[in-house]
């Protein structure tokens, strides 16, 4: 991964220097070049491009500032723009909407504010980038996927369970539905069946308008009309994912019955290529509908001797209920070497074995903090190699073998030197 090359355009130096001052906080260290003049940024852009994203300060923030900006990006699509400016300007919403820019900041501003917000676009640049890679590629593959399913039917559709709280479920989730977007190209929703407590959206720092439970809300609708409308009660992720998020409320959530989960899901799945389930720990009703809906169930658990023996108490309360053993997968997360319990050791308890063992990593934080998935954030560190790994095999043949291809390492080019 290249490192990230940051433009920061504004008459004044002063946000250039702040953010040439916080380069150490960014995670690859960027390169930060300021453009003062107006009249030379064309030249910038060519000479010193391609950049990741564009900062632009106040002196950007007027009509004729906003209307250059909307034309640089759209010659650049691929360049995230971020606005920083100290007051309102004095153009409509629309002119500042028409910039295409990611993020508006209000200066003065915090340095982590700052970094955390310029780290952001860096990522959706990339992104973006590689999504428009991905389509090129995509123009190729099959209309058969490697498991057989064909287009048209009702989507593939993964549930994400656990005996206890703090599993990884809701991180597991959004990032199975960035990995199927991303090498797919298709469509994948995560529905958030944490009716209660749900936090896809925050994690995902989505404000939904509407949720399941506006979803239920409409008047005498078949199911036709609740599948063709699904849509506008779900929310889009700058990643690509949808999200049908959990009900505001508690009160709101108790008022959902298992045969509405079901109708639910079902106009999802007949929406998407991919549903991906999230679900409270423990099992409920809503969970048990998701659990007949779906083609995998992942279990979770995390390296402590209480969350393995629920997992154990999970896995036979499954088998009770005669939830086909076929199709469950279990993913052990957070895994440290000196917590004073044994991978092996738990391992063994588990004879079917684990899909994946994820270590515990500190770049989870980080991504959680700009709101992205972290194979998005940090697609080069550990945990995001060995979760790409684990969900390769629900890929179609040939995006399988694109993905091999994209994973590799580029050469790196930390001394290209600037001309
Ligand atoms: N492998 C990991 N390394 C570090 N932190 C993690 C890891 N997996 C999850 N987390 C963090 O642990 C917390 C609980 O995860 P979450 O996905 O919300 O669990 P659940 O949905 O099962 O309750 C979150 O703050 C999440 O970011
Ligand atoms: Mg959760």
């Amino acid at each position: 991964m290249r490192n990230p090359k940051i433009l920061v355009l504004d008459r004044g130096e002063e946000l250039a220097t702040q953010l040439q001052s916080l380069v150490d906080d960014f995670r690859p260290v960027p390169e930060v070049v300021s453009c003062t003049r107006m009249g030379a940024v064309a030249e910038v852009l060519e000479n010193d491009g391609p950049f990741d994203v564009l900062v632009a300060g106040p002196s950007l923030g007027t009509r004729s500032g906003l209307s250059r900006l909307s034309l640089i990006h759209e010659d650049q699509p691929a360049m995230s723009l971020v606005l920083a400016f100290s007051r309102r300007p004095d153009a409509s919403l629309r002119d500042i909407v028409r910039t295409g820019a990611v993020d508006l900041l209000q200066l003065p501003i915090e340095d982590k504010e700052l970094v955390d917000a310029v780290e952001r676009a860096s990522v959706l640049s990339r992104v973006a980038d590689e999504a428009a890679a991905a389509q090129v590629a995509l123009a190729a593959a099959p209309l058969v996927t490697a498991d057989g399913s064909v287009p048209n039917q009702p989507a593939r559709t993964y549930t994400i369970s656990s005996a206890t709280g703090g599993c990884g479920k809701t991180f597991f989730a959004t990032n199975l539905a960035y990995f199927l977007v991303r090498y797919t190209g298709k469509r994948a929703c995560i529905v958030d069946l944490d009716l209660q407590f749900g936090e896809v959206s925050t994690a995902m720092r989505l404000r939904p308008k509407f949720t399941i439970f506006d979803a239920l809300q409409r008047e005498d609708t078949d199911e036709d009309d609740l599948r063709s409308h699904i849509e506008e009660y779900t929310v889009q992720h700058e990643t690509g994912v949808w999200v049908l998020a959990a009900p505001r409320e508690p009160a709101e959530a108790d008022r959902i019955q298992p045969p509405d989960v079901t109708r639910i899901l079902e106009a999802v799945r007949k929406q998407f290529d991919y549903v991906i389930v999230d679900t409270p720990p423990q099992l409920n009703e809503a969970t048990l509908a998701a659990f007949d809906l779906s083609d995998v169930l992942y279990v979770m658990a995390t390296l402590d001797l209480p969350s393995v023996r629920n997992m154990s108490v999970f896995l036979s309360t499954l088998e009770r209920l005669k939830v086909s053993a076929d199709n469950v997968k279990l993913i052990l997360n957070k895994a440290e070497s000196d917590v004073g319990i044994d991978i092996d050791q738990v391992t063994r308890l588990f004879p079917q074995g684990f899909e994946s063992v994820l270590p515990y990593a500190k770049e989870v934080s980080r991504s959680i903090n700009l709101g992205m998935p972290v194979m998005a954030a940090s697609p080069q560190a550990e945990i995001s190699r060995l979760m790409a790994s684990g969900m390769k095999p629900l890929l179609p043949l040939e995006q399988q073998s694109k993905m091999a291809e994209a994973t590799t390492p580029p050469k790196k080019s930390l001394f290209r030197r600037r001309r």
